[in-house]
């Protein structure tokens, strides 16, 4: 049972404490990055002959032998052996005899945890935007099979203005593509080598730095040793990229229910994305935007965690930032799990244009219009305000909607309206007239659609250029 740093110990560690310190549990998920960052440290300490040629390739076969065995399931981690760091070197010196021993020259667990961390996270970063880039073609699709589809617009929940559908999913075609630009322009700060820094200071042995970080595929290694091991900045700002995507997932979500409510009936979600009640046979619950929902609040919390765990903490390495990782696993399985199967579930989900088309009939988000429309006549728009407001106040006193009125209703409250005014109350009339840039007349809209589809391509070509192909 002895450990890798026993030396100076007299007395073996009490295991309440292995279990309380322990990482192992939950830091085995750094293995891949953990030996892809010791191989490129063997090679560079062979390069430097800082260890001779035969032991960087020895420790570079033990390593492979170790990654292929852990690949397998043929491994098990020990607690006794604390983390994912010293499991994997405990097994290399298995594998390969005291040679082994030789690959922590110059390295410390400060540089090499923050080294897997950057890892780890650089490729979920790019995974996650090609996962937004699917979810927001999902979404174009839908988009484009609905230019015609006129549905209320609504602020404050009350029926607003007529939109077309198509402009409504655009709107989450725009937040996720904000989302996928955050996290582009995260990489540069993720894409950093800490390696090298040691413990905190640097290291007595002659390493290159660059080479590492060239064989890694890092753009920059870190400036400042100290900031090399103790910065989280990078997993801080994922978690709070996280958030805003899981944030716009909500919102989405909460749509996706009211729509599919027996109130609504603007979509259907489809069976395979719902799930039954064991009391009420009836019953089609939307489960899947329930969860997201619910689920954005353990990603906010997260990030939260995590601030305050990096709150006020002393430069450099402190076992606190031990507590950077099961969070940040968390939310990387939370936020792609959810994106996963919301592309699916807006993909095959039912829009239901006679239901939409009935909603927009019946109610009065063409008033604006019958506004404009007397200011066009030379009215002053807070005097046309008013003016519809008392026409609107008739048709709710007498059970009918704008469209019903006849002229001469319409004249008892301006004689300003002529007949012109029931193509302008028309839906389409309503919708087609906010034809200004980013506004949701179809012109507009289909244009929109194409300046989306521009910028999925760039985004495909940042995901292809950033991938990794194994
Ligand atoms: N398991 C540790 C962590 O995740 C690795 C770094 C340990 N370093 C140390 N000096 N104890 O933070």
């Amino acid at each position: 049972m002895s450990k890798l740093w026993g030396g100076r110990f007299t007395k073996q560690t009490d295991r309440l404490v292995e279990e309380y310190t322990a990482s192992i549990t939950f830091d085995k998920e750094l293995a891949e990055e953990d030996i892809e960052g010791s191989l490129a440290h063997a090679a560079m300490l062979g390069k430097q002959g800082i260890i001779s040629a035969e032991d960087a390739e020895a420790i570079r076969e033990g390593l492979l032998k170790v990654r292929s065995k852990i690949r397998k399931g043929e491994i098990e981690f020990s607690i006794a052996d604390e983390d994912i760091h010293m499991n994997i070197e405990k097994h290399l010196i298995e594998e390969i005899g005291p040679v082994g021993g030789k690959l922590h020259t110059g390295r410390s667990r400060n540089d090499q945890v923050a080294t897997d961390m950057h890892l780890y996270l650089r490729r979920r970063v790019v995974e996650i935007v090609d996962q937004l880039h699917k979810l927001q073609s999902a979404l174009i699709e839908q988009a484009k099979a609905n230019t015609d589809t006129i549905v209320p617009g609504y602020t404050h929940l009350q029926r607003a203005q007529p939109i077309l559908f198509a402009h409504h999913l655009m709107a989450y075609v725009s937040m996720f593509g904000r989302d996928a630009e955050r996290l582009m322009d995260s990489y540069k700060r993720i894409n950093v080598l800490p390696l090298g820094a040691g413990a905190l200071a640097g290291t007595t042995f002659p390493i290159d730095r660059h080479f590492v970080a060239e064989q890694l595929g890092f753009d920059r290694v870190y400036e400042n040793s100290l900031d090399a091991v103790s910065d989280r900045d990078f997993i801080v700002e994922f978690l709070a990229h996280a958030s805003l995507i899981m944030m716009h997932l909500s919102r989405l979500s909460e749509e996706l229910i009211l729509w599919s409510s027996t109130e609504f009936r603007f979509v259907e979600l489809d069976d395979a994305f719902c799930t039954g009640s064991s009391i009420m046979p009836q019953k089609k619950n939307p489960d899947v935007p329930e969860l997201v929902r619910g689920k954005t609040g353990r990603v906010y919390g997260h990030l939260v965690g995590l601030l305050t765990v990096l709150k006020s903490l002393p430069l450099a390495y402190n076992k606190d930032m031990q507590e950077d990782k099961e969070g940040m696993f968390d939310t990387v399985r939370t936020l792609q799990g959810a994106l996963q199967l919301f592309e699916r579930m807006i993909a095959t989900m039912t829009v239901n244009k006679d239901r939409m088309r009935e909603a927009v009939n019946q109610d009065f988000s063409n008033a604006t219009d019958i506004a404009d429309f007397l200011v066009g006549k030379g009215m002053p728009f807070r005097q046309a305000h008013e003016v519809i407001g008392k026409t609107v106040l008739y048709c709710i006193r007498n059970g009918k909607f704008l469209l019903d009125l006849t002229l001469d209703e319409f004249k008892q409250f301006s004689q300003l309206f002529d007949e012109s005014i029931y193509d302008v109350l028309k839906p389409e009339t309503v919708v087609n007239a906010r034809d200004v840039y980013g506004g949701t007349a179809k012109p507009q809209v289909l244009a929109a659609i194409e300046r989306a589809e521009q910028e999925l391509e760039r985004t495909a070509a940042w995901v292809a250029a950033h991938g990794e192909s194994e």
